[in-house]
Order: C-alpha cells, then structure tokens, then sequence
C-alpha cells in the first residue's frame, strides 16, 4: 500500500511535540535561529498555534499507510510584510523517516496552498550551505539560490555562508513536477 503524507494544523495538543523538536539540536545542526530554552520556544509556540494560524502556520507532517498515520515531522510557514506577500518557510523530518521524499512532498502541499490559497507572491527559505539534503529538497521543489550571507552562521568554531532560496508564483508549476 502506498505512504501518503499529510499537514496537518498543530493544536494546543501539539505544543510540547512542538518544543521537543525545536529545542532538540540534533534536528538543527547548523546553527539554525531555534532557541533551546524549552521556556522561552513553549510560549512562542503556544502564541502561534494560539494565533489563529493567520500568519504563521504550524503543521505537523502525518505519514498514513499500513493502516496507522505517525507524525514523521514538522513544517511551518509564515507571512512577512503583508504589501510583499513574500512567506517564508522549513522544515524537520525525523532521522528514521529520512531520504524518502517526504519534506519535498510536504513542501509541495504547503507552498501549493501558500500560492493557491493564502495569496503569496514569493516564497523564501534560508538554508545553510552544508547542509546537503535541504539544498537537494530545494533543487526538487524548483528555487533559484538568490543570495548568499557570507559567514553567517557559527560552525564548528568557524562561520559557513547561508543560502537564501526563492520560488515565485508564476514558477509554482515546478511544484507538480513529481521528481520525488
Ligand atoms: C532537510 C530534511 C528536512 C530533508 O528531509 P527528507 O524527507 O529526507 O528530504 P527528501 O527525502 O524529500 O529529500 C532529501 C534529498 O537529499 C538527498 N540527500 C540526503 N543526504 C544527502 C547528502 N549528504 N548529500 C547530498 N544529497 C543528500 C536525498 O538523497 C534526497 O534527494 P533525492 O530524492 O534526489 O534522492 C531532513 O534532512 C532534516 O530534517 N534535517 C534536519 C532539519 C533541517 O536541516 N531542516 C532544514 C533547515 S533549512
């Protein structure tokens, strides 16, 4: 039977799934933004979810086949200044549900609707530059690399460069390429 992945909107129930991923530095080894006090990403968290999901929308990624559904991960995705419509977006997929397609499918799902649905214009994702399977899922999903910010992440005692990647809304149909 074939997996199937799903988003679906975190609830109040998922506040503390939520915090285990964000303060867990294992999922963010390259210096991501997340702060590891497990207080402070509790309120913003509950905030967001609490927020109406308005502007900033919290999904848990669900894998359904063989009969159950897991969550397998999180993506969430937020509007910047309202007259840019420019949203950014990631994303996290546990270690054990890895290099199976599912944060390209669920990217495809998210930014569909970003475009379709919730009026986007452009949508954006910084990624560091060694970090290979998330520049991989960006060359899936069809972003152009449009800036560099030099040495902007700490690194193993160094700085390494961040990439920042754009897709616009007439390239949206990238997104139904099924290369993955
Ligand atoms: C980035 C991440 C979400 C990707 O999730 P995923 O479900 O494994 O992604 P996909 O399976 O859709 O695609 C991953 C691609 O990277 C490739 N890949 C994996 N490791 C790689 C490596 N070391 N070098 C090059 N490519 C690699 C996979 O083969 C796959 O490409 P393919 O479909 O052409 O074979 C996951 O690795 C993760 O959660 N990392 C930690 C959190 C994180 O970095 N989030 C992003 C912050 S910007």
């Amino acid at each position: 039977m074939k997996n199937n992945i799903t988003l679906a909107l975190a609830t109040a129930n998922d506040i503390e799934y939520l915090v285990e991923i964000k303060t867990n530095n294992d999922f963010w080894p390259y210096g991501n933004d997340n702060n590891l006090d497990k207080n402070v990403q509790r309120q913003r968290i509950s905030e967001r979810i609490t927020g109406g999901h308005e502007r900033f929308k919290q999904f848990i990624i669900l894998l359904t086949g063989g009969g159950k559904t897991v969550p397998v991960g999180e993506l969430h995705i937020y509007k910047g200044k309202e007259e840019r419509k420019c949203w950014e977006f990631g994303y996290c997929i546990f270690r054990e549900f890895q290099g199976k397609g599912y944060a390209t499918q669920a990217s495809r799902i998210a930014l569909t609707s970003a475009f379709k649905e919730w009026g986007a214009h452009k949508i954006i994702a910084q990624i560091a530059e060694i970090n290979a399977p998330s520049l991989r899922v960006m060359e899936k999903l069809g972003f152009t690399r449009e800036a560099v910010f030099r040495e902007e992440l700490p690194w193993n005692g160094g700085w390494i460069n961040q990439y920042q990647y754009s897709l616009l809304e007439h390239e949206a149909s990238s997104l139904s390429r099924k290369s993955s």
